[in-house]
């Protein structure tokens, strides 16, 4: 009787569990294994691994896994393997055999989706504090030297004057300080310090950006469309107005750049909407540009990923690290060739 108790522990437990004995019969497979393979148990009990790589009820994509799986033990003699299905799980599956084993094998498959999303946050956020520092020690070292190349400018001015050449003089020193702008703005941006917070209405906000980008978006043949939510006046952030307003400029002057990609056959729209999710309020930024392969989505944020030939990468890691430093959510979604949309989630205030 014990036995059976062994048995519908294992039946139960939350990894998914694989035995085959030494000739390569599965003699064991618990629910939750068979919910993997997505096939009945009773149909897998007694098969060969022949049998199993070609089961017709095994999707394709799965005894492909199989066949991998199966390589790598066997003739690699690896023990441990990840695995990610389409709907982006991850899987580790650790296998066991040798001496205690009698000559069976035994697989456990693990879902680490979880330990994977946070390694990944660990590793990005890692990424973005080194990025901080080099970002603020490079444009330290770049602010200096244009502050003298700018007194000198100056200098030379009634020179460059009597040459009948003024205009070289104007157009140096306002390409000096657009860059010093840029500096200042990214300074300002990837600084790990706390934000400058002020409690503003999320719809105030979401104007005052729109009527900012307007005219630039048609210029560029889009239009936009901010969606007031109704009660998007009493929705309180509590914010930096300026690094959340960069953000949103960020993510509005890539959603134009995609649509600029687009053949000339579709209007360019970038849809604004704001609403209250939980304890957030959610903002959605979406565009029908050239959108995204999976490539690209995967790193989105990281600094410096860009595919524009003149692209710095930098907006969108900028973004992340400002939205997490409100505590914040971003997060992207795409449809490659149709759509894209950018989802920025905020806590707001409680009254
Ligand atoms: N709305 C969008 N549609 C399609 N691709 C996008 C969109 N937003 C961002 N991307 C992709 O993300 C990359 C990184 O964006 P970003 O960090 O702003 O850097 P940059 O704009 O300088 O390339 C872009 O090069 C582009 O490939
Ligand atoms: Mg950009």
């Amino acid at each position: 009787m014990a036995r059976n108790k062994y048995e519908s522990v294992l039946q139960q437990m939350d990894s998914g569990i694989v035995l085959f004995d030494s000739s390569g019969v599965l003699s064991f497979i618990n629910v939750e294994a068979a919910k993997l393979l997505d096939i009945p148990r009773k149909a897998l009990i007694g098969c060969s691994l022949r049998e199993l790589l070609f089961h017709p009820l095994i999707k394709k994509d799965k005894r492909k896994k199989i066949l991998r799986l199966y390589k790598d033990t066997i003739l690699t003699r690896k023990r441990y393997h990840e695995f990610s299905d389409r709907n982006d799980r991850h899987y580790l599956i650790t296998v066991t055999y040798g001496d205690q084993m009698d000559g069976d094998f035994l697989f456990s498959i693990k879902d680490v989706s979880d330990f994977k999303r946070i390694e990944q946050t660990a590793y990005q956020n890692d990424k973005l504090a080194i990025l901080g520092k080099i970002a603020a020690a490079i444009a330290h070292e770049i602010r200096n030297p244009l502050t003298s190349i700018r007194g000198f400018i100056q200098l030379l001015r009634p020179h460059l004057m009597h040459l009948g050449k003024e205009e070289y003089a104007r157009i140096i020193l306002a390409e000096i300080d657009r860059a010093n702008d840029i500096i200042f703005e990214f300074l300002n941006s990837s600084k790990p310090s706390a934000p400058m917070t002020s409690e503003v209405p999320i719809s105030s906000l979401l104007r005052e950006v729109v009527l900012l980008t307007e005219s630039e978006a048609l210029m560029k043949g889009c239009e936009i469309e901010l969606e007031e939510d109704p009660h998007g006046d009493t929705h309180y952030v509590s914010i930096d107005v300026k690094q959340i307003k960069q953000v949103i400029l960020n993510i509005i002057r890539n959603a134009i750049e995609a649509i600029g990609h687009v053949q000339e056959d579709r209007q360019g729209r970038i849809r604004i909407t704001s609403e209250k999710e939980g304890r957030y309020v959610a903002i959605r930024i979406r565009d029908n540009g050239i959108g995204m392969e999976q490539k690209t989505l995967e790193h989105l944020f990281d600094p410096f990923f860009t595919t524009k030939a003149e692209g710095t990468g930098l907006g969108l890691s900028v973004s992340y690290r400002i939205i997490k430093n409100h505590g914040g959510i971003i997060d992207v979604d795409s449809k490659a060739e149709e759509w894209t949309e950018f989802v920025i989630k905020l806590p707001l205030v409680t009254p």
